[in-house]
């Protein structure tokens, strides 16, 4: 049984806002106690870069570096060559599209979904637009599903790359991703997963779901923001084209051309993010010691408990109520969501208006925009009654005119 009484203590900003309720962890969570402490530790007692000092603080803040990559793999069930510190999952996603601009040719098919998010698709339409790829839609349910049944409509010989969410961040579906990848692979398909909404909330074994690549950040589940990861089978990695060039990536320099070291060292050019992957490796420690289980568990009993009194208030559409993450997408019928939005935090409640950075899911429910409530750790049953009260109240205030 979970205690969020003692885990907000953990988490600083309700020392500061002990009236938040804070409903927006899918955009970014809140910051854990250890995390923004080894920040500290790092700028205070460490400070220097790593793998080029022959001086003590040099080894030590490597030793913390390479520790935290070998806890990131560990973490996803992958191995330390196989993580590459980015600045977020947007680059992740981005370097990966990048590099396959050389590889990609005319006809060439690249399967997305409408349900991906702005950094799983629009690096792919333009890496597209350049190397005259199409892309491909998987067609969703009727509610906005991705199948396996859909996957295969449109898998074909041609399918060279499959970017695609595990998690939707509108929605909170889960992608059917093990058949996907084995369907994708029988055509020596590429499977790309952007995991920004699922690593925070499921355990993930990149073994065992066999994919090629996949992208998370940092700042989604307790850690800082200005890291991600990309993870990639190690033989890819090893012949991805870097996306920069520079510092500590390169092996060999002559006056007209250079070569690459191997993975990770290749795709981290410059000085990496040093502090970002040292905090995102304590805010794994910290998943690590409560349990993705019993925060999924909790998660799951919050949403569900909200889900069942939000569906009782007349005049309320949500669009994902078998959603597998702990997300609600809504909208009160006849009222702008930002302006609920608006409302909803003068009752300190805090939730997501818009798009969501994906307007394609938008444009599938027909609708401008939605709101969206999700939950993480440090939410509670009061939070839950509260965001059902602040929406009851938003709805009468701007119905009553
Ligand atoms: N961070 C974006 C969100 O709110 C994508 O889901």
């Amino acid at each position: 049984m979970i205690n969020v009484e003692k885990i907000r203590e953990d988490f600083p900003i309700y020392q500061k806002q002990p009236n938040m309720t804070y409903l927006d962890s899918a955009a970014s969570s809140l910051k854990v106690k250890p995390v923004i402490e080894q920040i500290n530790h790092y700028y205070t007692t460490l400070g220097v870069n790593v793998h080029r000092g022959a001086y003590d603080l040099a080894y030590e803040t490597t030793v913390l570096f390479e520790e935290a990559r070998a806890n990131v793999a560990h973490f996803i069930h992958a191995e330390s060559e196989e993580i590459v510190f980015t600045r977020g999952a947007t680059s992740a996603l981005n370097m990966i599209a990048n590099a396959y601009r050389d590889v990609l040719k005319p006809g060439d098919e690249i399967i997305t979904s409408e349900l991906e998010h702005h950094s799983s698709i629009l690096p792919w339409m333009m890496i597209a637009k350049k190397t005259g790829a199409k892309l491909i839609y998987i067609p969703l349910t009727e509610t906005g599903r991705i199948t396996v049944d859909g996957f295969k409509s449109v898998l074909s010989d041609k399918t060279k790359i499959v970017a695609i969410t595990h998690v939707s961040n509108v929605l909170g579906y889960l992608t059917p991703i093990e058949t996907i990848v084995s369907l994708a692979h029988e055509k020596k398909a590429l499977v790309v997963l952007d995991g920004a909404q699922s690593v925070p909330h499921l355990k993930i074994d990149v073994k065992a779901l066999d994919v090629d690549y996949l992208a998370f950040s940092g700042h989604k589940m307790f850690g800082p923001s200005g890291v991600g990861v990309l993870y990639g089978k190690k033989h890819l990695l090893d012949q991805l084209e870097p996306f920069e060039y520079g510092g500590e990536m390169v092996d060999q320099v002559t006056k007209t051309d250079a070569t690459w070291k191997e993975a990770p060292m290749r795709l981290e050019a410059g000085t990496p993010v040093i502090s970002g992957a040292i905090g995102l490796s304590a805010a794994i420690g910290y998943i690590e010691r409560i349990g993705l289980e019993v925060i999924h568990e909790h998660t799951k009993a919050l949403h569900k408990y909200t889900l069942e009194k939000l569906k009782n208030v007349e005049g309320i559409t949500i669009y994902n109520p078998t959603a597998e993450n702990p997300v609600i997408a809504f909208n009160v019928e006849g009222v702008h969501p930002h302006d609920i939005a608006t409302m909803l935090d003068q009752y300190q409640v805090s939730v997501r208006a818009g798009h969501h950075c994906a307007q394609l899911v938008s444009q599938f429910l027909g609708v401008s925009s939605t709101l969206r409530a999700s939950f993480h750790v440090y939410n509670t049953y009061q939070d839950c009654d509260r965001f059902v009260e602040s929406v009851i109240a938003a709805k009468s205030f701007f119905l009553s005119f």
